[in-house]
């Protein structure tokens, strides 16, 4: 089995263990013997564990071989199918206030908070130039006018598919909603596709990102946009989730209600499913032939959208964040623009399929060479839906989780949406 495929399904560390030992508790990895050189500042960088042809301890390995100056160690979080754990492992580790980790990669959705909570260093003075980067991705990365993240790459949501069955019944790949459930149910019907439609539906982050797709893709949201006060109680927002929620039975199983990433992935590359909700982490598995049943077989693209509405893919990923408490700060901007400089982007989209935070990269010949879907879905890339953008997050996240779940399993979609949303308006209002 390859890195890629033990990835995402390997046992994470589990939330009582995180809690009592913290991030610094968490495996390191070792240090190769040539880096250990005396009289190196020593740092260190926490990351949720994303999974690939390699892992970041091998980006960090990298840099400790790459100069002598700075020795960086890296503290293994959870993968970021596991986020509340992740962020719990973060949290902990920076409201200390010791200055451990030095440096730490944070998923978009957390940078308002640790920016408010003064847990991240504005580091526009470390920075003059930052003209290589995205627009969209440096807007993410500021929080109250101040760069307080560095970009590292972006993720986004896209809709897998089989071209070989579209091919197989002359069909186009689905724009709507509708569409792409007709077509699932008729690649079951056929015996060609024992599910129609893979999606994440567990109570955790990623039903959020898969909320977000729909809503957006039925011209809703989920805040208003001065996110004081909540929008999921709206039609749009209530025809979204009932549409998900309708999926599941027809052509989703009703297990997609216990899948985060991995297990709806599975079934996919396994050649059981027709189309697949994921993001960009899953095309180098897909390709990959010790590992996928679909080589050859599939495509990517943008997710369908609801008539009169646009496809909405959720924008995800991980930036670079200073620990506002570091007591080395020139070390820990040496490796944090270093891990973000466009070798080592390059590196992480070609080694773990996520998109690099630099436009210039999508051009690269090797990269499009390898990774085919990457230019096609720049506009996916840099078009992308962000989650609510308050320093509530964290509690914003745990009533949309638990809020839509409750209406996936119970069908009471309109009920559930508006006590969720009453409590969202007790949230942000
Ligand atoms: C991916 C995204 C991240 C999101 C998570 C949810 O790792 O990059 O933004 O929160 O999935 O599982």
């Amino acid at each position: 089995m390859s890195t890629a495929d033990s990835g995402r399904s390997r046992p994470s560390i589990d939330r009582r263990t995180l809690l009592a030992t913290g991030a610094a508790g968490l495996a390191t990895m070792a240090l190769p013997r040539r880096a250990r050189a005396q009289g190196r500042v020593e740092i260190s960088f926490a990351s949720a564990s994303f999974f690939g042809n390699e892992t970041f301890g091998d980006l960090v390995n990298s840099f400790n071989e790459s100069q002598d100056r700075v020795l960086v160690r890296w503290l293994e979080l959870p993968p970021p199918s596991s986020s509340t754990e992740v962020y719990q492992g973060l949290v902990q580790q920076l409201a200390r206030r010791n200055g451990t980790p030095d440096v730490f990669s944070q998923d978009v959705i957390w940078i308002a908070g640790f920016a408010a909570a003064g847990w991240a260093l504005p580091l526009d003075e470390f920075i003059s130039d930052t003209t290589g980067y995205f627009d969209g991705t440096l807007a993410a990365c500021k929080w109250d006018g101040k760069l307080t993240a560095l970009p590292w790459f972006m993720d986004t949501g896209m809709l897998y598919y089989r071209q070989d069955l579209l091919d197989k019944a002359g069909a186009q790949v689905p724009q709507t909603w509708a569409e792409m459930a007709a077509l699932g149910k008729a690649a079951q019907d056929a015996g060609d596709a024992e599910f129609g439609y893979l999606w994440q539906g567990k109570q955790a982050e990623v039903l959020v990102c898969d909320a977000v797709e729909a809503i957006a893709s039925n011209n809703g949201a989920i805040l208003a946009d001065d996110g004081r006060s909540s929008r999921i109680a709206e039609p749009e927002a209530v025809a979204a989730i009932q549409f998900l929620h309708d999926s599941i039975g027809s052509i989703s199983p009703r297990d997609v209600l216990s899948w985060d990433e991995e297990p709806s992935r599975q079934p996919f590359t396994a050649g059981r499913g027709m189309f697949l909700r994921n993001w960009s982490y899953v095309w180098p598995i897909a390709q990959d032939p010790n590992v996928s049943e679909v080589v050859g077989k599939i495509g990517a693209g943008p997710l369908p959208h609801f008539d009169g509405g646009r496809s909405a893919s959720c924008l995800g990923g991980y930036q670079l964040g200073m620990n506002a408490n570091t007591k080395n700060r020139d070390a820990a901007w040496e490796f944090m623009s270093w891990v973000s400089a466009p070798e080592q982007q390059k590196r992480v989209a070609l080694n773990f399929g996520l998109g690099p935070s630099r436009p210039a990269l999508f051009d690269d010949a090797e990269l499009n060479e390898k990774q085919p879907f990457m230019a096609t879905l720049r506009p996916v890339f840099t078009g992308a839906t962000a989650r609510p953008v308050t320093p509530e997050y964290a509690k914003v996240t745990l009533a949309l989780q638990s809020g839509i779940s409750k209406a996936l399993v119970s069908g009471n979609i309109e009920a559930e949406m508006a006590t969720l949303s009453q409590e969202l308006d007790r949230i942000v209002g």
